[in-house]
């Protein structure tokens, strides 16, 4: 009896964090949607069509400072340059989310 409870009571446990996950890491699978409605445009496989040398690329995102989720969140929300700023176009789960794939992208190789 006992040994029932706690068999559910830790299945309980284990389904919750199944459901919190996705909120911690960026859920990537929204973040490709996100990316390619307001990203591909400029950024089509992980390239950069403004600025070529700038892409999505693990090595260049190391070489210009960028690779870590803080960073690209950061550039997301502010913009730079010729890329424009999304906070107020995108609501804050969506920029979590688009980095969280840019980033996972740039890990394994667009
Ligand atoms: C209008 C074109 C344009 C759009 C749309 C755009 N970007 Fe960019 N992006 C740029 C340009 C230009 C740069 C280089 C900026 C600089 O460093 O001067 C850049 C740079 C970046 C970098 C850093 C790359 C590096 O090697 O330093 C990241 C990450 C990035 N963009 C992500 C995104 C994401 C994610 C989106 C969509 C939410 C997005 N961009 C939308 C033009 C764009």
């Amino acid at each position: 009896m006992l040994k029932r409870i706690l068999i559910s009571a830790i299945a309980i446990v284990l389904a919750n964090i199944n459901l919190v996950s996705p909120a911690w890491a960026g859920d990537t699978t929204h973040g490709k949607q996100i990316f390619a409605a307001n990203c591909a445009v400029c950024h089509l496989n992980g390239k950069n069509a403004v600025m070529p040398m700038k892409t999505l690329e693990k090595e260049a995102l190391e070489k210009y400072g960028m690779y870590s989720l803080e960073a690209i969140t950061n550039q997301i929300s502010k913009g730079k340059n010729a890329m424009p700023a999304f906070l107020g176009k995108l609501n804050a789960q969506d920029i979590e989310d688009v980095a969280a794939y840019v980033f996972a992208q740039a890990k394994q190789g667009w």
